[in-house]
């Protein structure tokens, strides 16, 4: 047995009332990609945040190469080799490609003036790596997400750490995208680094990770070899339940149904964006979840913006409800009954408020904030907490205490009150363990009866899988197959795609 470059002993945290970590063990050795797996909310970002110096106070040894460590901040766990990369984006929108990667640490010379083509020319092979071609002088904040989360994996990557933690990199990669980095973090094991890997994706984690460690209510519930386990087996585990239930992984044939005969409530036709669009066409209907699916890149996501009038297509038509329409502004596409949630939920979620403003600003948009009492407020958004089953199920509490999943469901949570006609989902499920995603489906399944139109357009196969009734698919900006009535299989998307 080696001996760990990292061993965490009896780590207790607590925010408020709240244990986030109760008396957890955690040991990370050198060469090893260890997986780290647990419901929303189970405590594994937290843990994360004490080993990169984020949380400074707890309880429990800290132990790096045997020693006692303390930090102070996460400079201080830089210092000792330790980088993470966190579950929310943290790069710099404004700045270029080549900063964010050396963010903190870009090569000066010997004048202390940042030496610019060095830097670039740097950023640009170590984005290679990972199979990026972009213009390191680019401004980050103008590429699209996935790629914003590459560029921020490979600063970490790269970065020398000798310990690397990612905090679910791969929730905005396409399949190509994971491969590559899955074949980085390899490297990089073999060459000494430990790495720990959270994903809620259980595939990938027992198909990169040497040792998963399980967490279940801020407690450590097992680990074990990668080899030594399966997927329902740390299903099971993570939630206590029909761990079987919830283990699909939709490589078998699934059979749409037949044609939906509700109304069409949009009809797109022939759109084109500049050259991320091209004479894109379909209909969505009442009572039908139509899923869009394509790598990233493909043209989703200037769709979406485009359905809710952020972006002014160059050519084509939509119609709401038999009327053509121009949405001028987001207030506009509202106006037409269509809401959209983003893929970046950031933007539209208020982490200094609590958490049942969150999700009451859409009733408060329909009806006077006069005739909504406080006490009424927090009731309507106390009911959406109860059915999606929002933890901690406090609406008082501030969204940015919450944890990634988490706050992805307040992100939902916003339309059931008063849903729109028509609903558009960007990656809903992003983030979500398997629980949670099963929650999702029941309530897109609910309003899928009360008459709305879903349109759900993600990056992973699953998504659209367990939710649509038809599935589009897309590539480089044009709609090149649909699947309807007929069997389909994750396979089968990725090969059209
Ligand atoms: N800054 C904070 N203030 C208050 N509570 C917090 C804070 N950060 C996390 N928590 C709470 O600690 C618990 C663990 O959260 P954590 O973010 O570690 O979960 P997680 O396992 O990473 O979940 P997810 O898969 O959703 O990201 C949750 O109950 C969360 O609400
Ligand atoms: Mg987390």
């Amino acid at each position: 047995m080696r001996s760990p470059i990292l061993e965490l002993q009896g780590i207790t945290k607590a925010f408020g009332g709240v244990e986030a970590l109760r008396g957890v063990d955690f040991a990370l050795c050198a060469g090893e990609i260890h997986g780290l797996v647990g419901e929303n909310g189970a405590g594994k970002s937290t843990l994360m945040k004490v080993i990169a110096g984020v949380h400074t106070e707890f309880s429990g040894r800290f132990l790096l190469d045997g020693h006692e460590a303390h930090f102070r901040s996460a400079r201080d766990a830089r210092a000792a080799g330790i980088a993470m990369v966190h579950q929310e984006l943290s790069v710099v929108p404004d700045l270029s490609v080549a900063e964010n990667v050396f963010l903190g640490q870009q090569p000066t010379n010997r004048f202390g003036l940042v030496q610019w083509r060095r830097m670039a020319r740097e950023a640009g092979e170590q984005l290679k790596r990972l199979g990026i071609d972009v213009d390191p002088y680019s401004r980050l904040g103008d590429l699209p997400i996935g790629l914003q989360q590459l560029i921020e994996i490979a600063r970490v990557l790269f970065s020398g750490a000798r310990i690397v933690i990612l905090d679910e990199p791969t929730s905005a990669l396409s399949p190509p995208e994971v491969e590559r980095l899955f074949a980085t973090l390899r490297q990089l094991r073999d060459a000494g680094t430990g790495i720990v890997f959270i994903s809620h994706f259980i595939e990938d984690i027992l198909r990169v990770s040497d040792t998963v460690t399980v967490f279940r209510n801020g407690q450590k519930v097992a680990e074990t070899a990668a080899a030594a386990t399966t997927k329902g087996a740390l299903i099971e585990a993570m939630i206590g339940r029909d761990g079987k239930a919830l283990e699909h992984s939709y490589s078998d044939d699934l059979m749409l149904p037949p044609p939906n005969a509700g109304s069409v409530v949009l009809k797109v036709d022939q759109l084109t964006f500049a050259r991320s669009l091209r004479a894109v066409s379909f209909e969505a209907r009442a009572g039908e979840v139509l899923g869009i699916y394509g790598f990233m890149g493909c043209g989703q996501q200037e769709l979406s913006r485009i359905l809710f009038g952020k972006l002014k297509p160059d050519g084509g038509s939509l119609a709401v409800d038999g009327r053509r329409r121009t949405f001028g502004s987001t207030a506009s596409a509202r106006r037409a009954g269509i809401a959209l949630v983003p893929e970046s939920r950031r933007a539209m979620l208020f982490h200094q408020e609590p958490v049942y403003k969150n999700i009451s600003i859409s009733i408060l948009e329909r009806i006077s904030s006069v005739l909504l009492k406080p006490a009424r407020e927090r009731a309507i958004a106390m009911r959406q907490v109860e059915q999606l089953q929002i933890r901690p199920p406090v609406v008082g509490l501030d969204l940015g205490m919450l944890s990634g999943g988490n706050q992805q469901k307040v992100a939902l949570a916003k339309w059931l009150t008063y849903p729109p006609r028509l609903l558009v989902l960007c990656e809903p499920t992003r983030g979500m363990d398997v629980g949670a995603k099963n929650d999702v489906i029941n309530i897109v399944r609910d309003l899928r009866a009360k008459g709305l139109a879903i349109i759900v357009l993600s990056t992973e196969p699953e998504t659209v899988l367990s939710l649509a009734d038809r599935i589009v698919v897309m590539k480089r900006g044009a709609v090149v197959r649909e699947f309807a009535n007929e069997a389909v299989s994750k396979d089968r998307l990725l090969e059209a795609a």
